[in-house]
């Protein structure tokens, strides 16, 4: 490989990083980091690539999800319980109703920096610094807040680190156990029509777990039925701390980012000349790509190329953000050249960020319509051109919140303020992001059966 080390991107330009005003602070935090126990390990990262490989193949979905910014004022065992249960009830919804195994990979335990539209904020005629994430400074509007602060990166890394620790707990302790699939459904969901039509689903999963025991696959043969494993992502933005979490594997040479177990590049530092490309062109880790509108065939097989030069399965996820009213239009192209081109990648849909609109009274919010609408062109340009809608990636939590209008259980413009609770992006609420995988499996259950044929 051409010369990459993991100070190498330091070398190239680099986009939507914070001006530290303290530059020996920063070294200091840096080296500190560099010695902090990885939060994830060689022999995960491998066996997500494998997973992921599955799903290149179309023989099992992605599902990725969670905080559009994790923050450090939410961070709560409740919080994290709760977002582990919805994923866990859509998991079941895509498999069981879908027909196909789920990889789950959610979008926490790191997921703090925020690359942002402009690198000021004004409010009443007051200018400062954009928040660009609780590992780099604060979101109130005061200067003091906005000054980065490298010791925020050692706040982030031990609130992922005790985060890692409750999901790993929760996936092998008991709550991802089958026999529990009832226990998953929330609250707030369970009183209306949605949270009957997942008990139906869970009452028939507990059918068929008694069947299974009566024939023998019982939890002490078979773990699968209560263990699940929930990887990790963020986007890996603050190439600062990305580099101080990456470590070389003993065994094998290999150099891991131990910070998650998936990491991915923003539409807005896809730059394949640029530094957060050439970072992640030399660890091991599944890489995912955001590709928006101006996406062409050109950047992104040279992007593939670039992180993925010997084709590897499992290593690239193109995540694919056109906004409902572009994907038909702009999607096709970028498949036929890939498929021309003979590469190994996972095709995904991000349906939040090419939908972002400004409601009438200012707040930010996305239609859950509009969200279906760019789900659903995903997977019917998947059916046109013979390939296989791989995974989907939202921004979603297990909490009540009203940041996103529609759904079911209908959140209109004017219930936006009561429960607007996201440090950046609007999120699904649990009983949107449950409603949408009810909504996405019947697709994806012809879809899978489209490649069975195949
Ligand atoms: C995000 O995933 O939160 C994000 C900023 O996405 P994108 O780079 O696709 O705009
Ligand atoms: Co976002």
């Amino acid at each position: 490989m051409k010369s990459w080390n993991k100070s190498s991107w330091r070398n190239f330009n680099i986009k939507q990083q914070p001006t530290y005003p303290d530059m020996s602070e920063l070294k200091k935090t840096e080296e500190e980091i560099s010695k902090l126990p990885p939060l994830v390990f060689a022999g995960e990262v491998r066996k997500l690539k494998n997973e992921f490989a599955k799903v290149c193949e179309g023989k099992a979905f992605l599902l990725q999800g969670g905080d559009c910014a994790e923050s450090f004022a939410e961070f709560n065992a409740d919080n994290i319980r709760d977002m582990f249960k919805v994923m866990m009830q859509m998991a079941v919804v895509l498999t069981f109703a879908g027909g196909c195994p789920v990889v789950k990979v959610g979008r926490l335990a790191g997921q703090f920096a925020k690359p942002r539209s402009s690198d000021f904020e004004e409010k009443n005629g007051k200018k400062l610094p954009s928040y660009r994430g609780d590992i780099v400074n604060g979101n109130e509007f005061n200067e003091k807040a906005r000054i980065p602060n490298p010791s925020r990166m050692i706040k982030a890394y031990n609130q992922a680190s005790s985060t890692m620790n409750l999901v790993r707990a929760f996936a092998r302790g008991g709550l991802a156990d089958l026999h529990k699939v009832n226990k998953w459904n929330l609250g707030f969901v369970k009183e209306n029509a949605l949270g009957e039509k997942y008990q139906e689903l869970a009452n028939k999963i507990t059918q068929t777990l008694e069947f299974m025991e009566a024939c023998g696959i019982t939890s002490q043969n078979t773990p699968m039925i209560n263990e699940t494993i929930l990887y990790t992502s963020h986007e890996a933005l603050l190439l600062n701390n990305e580099e101080a979490m990456t470590r070389e594997d003993s065994l094998s040479g290999d150099w891991v980012d131990c910070s998650a177990h998936m990491l991915w590049i923003g539409d807005r530092t896809r730059g394949v000349d640029d530094a957060h490309v050439e970072f992640l062109r030399g660890v091991i880790n599944p890489v995912g790509i955001k590709a928006g509108p101006s996406m062409s065939e050109v950047d992104l097989l040279a992007l593939i190329e670039k992180i993925n030069p010997q084709n590897e399965m499992g290593k690239i996820n193109i995540i694919v953000r056109m906004g409902a009213k572009k994907i038909k239009e702009e999607l096709p192209k970028l498949i036929r050249a890939v498929k021309k081109a003979g590469k190994n990648v996972i095709w995904s849909i991000d349906p939040m960020h090419g939908n972002t609109i400004k409601a009438s009274n200012n707040y930010k919010t996305r239609a859950f319509d509009e969200i279906l609408r760019e789900v659903r062109g995903f997977f019917k340009v998947h059916e046109e051109e013979g390939t296989f809608p791989g995974g989907v990636h939202l921004e979603m939590t297990g909490q009540d919140v009203t940041e996103c209008v529609g759904g079911s259980r209908e959140v209109t413009e004017e219930n936006l303020s009561s429960r607007y609770n996201t440090h950046c992006d609007p999120r699904l609420n649990a009983n949107q992001a449950l409603e949408l995988a009810f909504l996405i499996a019947q697709s994806l259950k012809e879809a899978r059966d489209r490649m069975k044929e195949r």
